[in-house]
């Protein structure tokens, strides 16, 4: 049975029909689909649209379809033209004529608003709880290594001695921000669009309030046309999670570079990697590199919807069914993403002596070496200078700022007393660091705080 025959006298071209067709990818959402007609009908009873005893025989029909769907006995027919139509015919086929009364005040198009809505809805609250786990997980690790000193970068280049704790939260910051988004978004999208009908609501006394208070929502949308042809909301998520995958990916490059045998920063668990078909040794950062690679589709689908709804003039049009595919096939990316990534952050085994080694060398602690000299009354340009000398000195003489002779120091400059060994002691280095936001254990003890916090929440 199809939903809309009556005008026609021909049957539709079967290519067309597989062309026209979304059953195959819209049954994705088949419980949001029943959740909101069981919502409708509710609705329905309780104006006087139907009958009590209608909608218990039309909400009993919906429960046993979804419970047939689930369990796997009832099997999506490809006859039908998308999920909407499927359970409206299953419903008629096993109800009868009562069945028909189930799309009263309703068309697709405010129904696929809504189900792609209570969908997505659902979707990042899953995601809020993975993006829940990953802050976890890097919260311990930041917990245990408040004193594990390592070089920080810029331009990929030793800059000045950090530690793992302060290196981790940059990332806890970002993942932090990526949950907020979607929370935003959610408390955005939280409107609800079913009674816009097919543009311009209907002459039913349909309560819309009622409708959408039954499924969770903030209240109804404002406006018919916009409620069908909106999918913002879509186009927010994909871009919230094309951030999301940058995060991911910009940490899953540094593992990689972590991991590799130059850095030896990191081991990778086994149980995360995986080995060569030809060369023995080889234990390969596949799980990185594939959380890095998928971030290019993720961004594909964000692109492709703004393409996609560039052109659509109101209210609603076939081109949106084109919003689905992309959208559930980046947000199982990221579900998949998340989950991958966090289950790989747990499990790595960070090397705490090669770290501090690294740090060590490489003159991370020649910014304090100037800072010790401005200190002593020296003014900074002049003081960078000096130790910029000093730096050439030792890249000859192969050794660190550390090693340098106290009688080489005050060759350049007689402000050098013993103590500059102290003032450029790594650990000193990263603990005078104690502003807001800096490695120092203080202020990180202090930051941890306000993550727990976060966490409790
Ligand atoms: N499968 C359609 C979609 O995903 C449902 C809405 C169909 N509405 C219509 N007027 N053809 O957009």
């Amino acid at each position: 049975m199809k939903l809309w025959g009556g005008r026609f006298t021909k049957e539709t071209n079967q290519l067309v029909h597989n062309f026209n067709a979304s059953l195959s990818f819209d049954q994705k959402f088949y419980k949001q689909d029943i959740g909101g007609s069981i919502a409708h009908v509710t609705m329905l009873a309780k104006q006087g649209i139907l009958t009590d005893e209608e909608k218990d025989t039309i909400i009993a029909g919906l429960q046993g379809i979804e419970a047939d769907i689930t369990s796997g006995i009832l099997e999506f027919d490809e006859a039908q033209e998308d999920i909407h139509s499927f359970v409206e015919a299953v419903l008629i086929d096993r109800i009868g004529n009562v069945g028909k009364k189930l799309h009263t005040g309703r068309s697709r198009n405010d129904q696929v608003a809504l189900d792609m809505r209570l969908y997505t809805r659902d979707e990042i609250d899953e995601l809020d709880k993975l993006l829940f786990d990953l802050l976890q997980t890097i919260y311990n690790i930041m917990k245990e290594n408040l004193t594990t000193y390592m070089p920080g970068f810029t331009h990929l280049q030793k800059a000045q001695p950090v530690t793992l704790a302060h290196h981790f939260g940059a990332y806890f910051e970002m993942f932090l921000r990526d949950r907020d988004r979607l929370k935003d978004i959610r408390k955005r999208m939280n409107y609800c669009p079913l009674g816009a009908g097919a543009l311009a609501g209907t002459t039913y006394p349909l309560d819309r309030a009622y409708t959408a208070s039954l499924l969770g929502f903030d209240g109804p949308t404002r406006n018919s046309m916009d409620s069908v042809s909106d999918r913002d909301y879509l186009l927010e998520t994909l871009s919230a999670l094309s951030i999301c995958m940058m995060h991911l990916s910009r940490f899953c490059e540094e593992i990689i570079i972590w991991n590799s045998n130059e850095y030896r920063f990191v081991d990778i668990d086994d149980g995360y990697s995986t080995g060569s078909s030809i060369m023995p040794q080889k234990k390969n950062p596949d799980i990185a590199e594939l959380v890095r690679g998928k971030t290019g589709r993720v961004y594909g689908a964000l692109t492709s919807l703004l393409t996609t709804m560039k052109g659509i003039p109101l209210a609603y049009n076939k081109d949106m069914q084109e919003d689905k595919e992309m959208t559930f096939d980046a947000i199982d990316t990221v579900k998949g993403c998340l989950a991958l990534f966090t289950g790989m952050l747990a499990t790595m085994k960070f090397n705490h002596d090669v770290m501090e080694a690294s740090a060590k060398n490489g003159f991370t602690n020649a910014t304090d070496a100037a800072d010790y000299l401005v200190n002593h009354g020296v003014p900074f340009r002049d003081a960078h200078g000096i130790i910029g000398q000093l730096v050439l000195l030792c890249i000859e003489k192969d050794i660190s700022l550390d090693e340098l002779p106290l009688d080489e120091y005050r060759k350049i400059s007689p402000v050098f007393e013993e103590d500059i060994y102290e003032a450029i002691r790594m650990q000193t280095c990263v603990e005078r660091r104690n502003t807001i936001g800096a490695p120092g254990l203080q202020a990180m003890q202090e930051v941890l705080a306000s993550y727990k916090k976060f966490l409790e929440n």
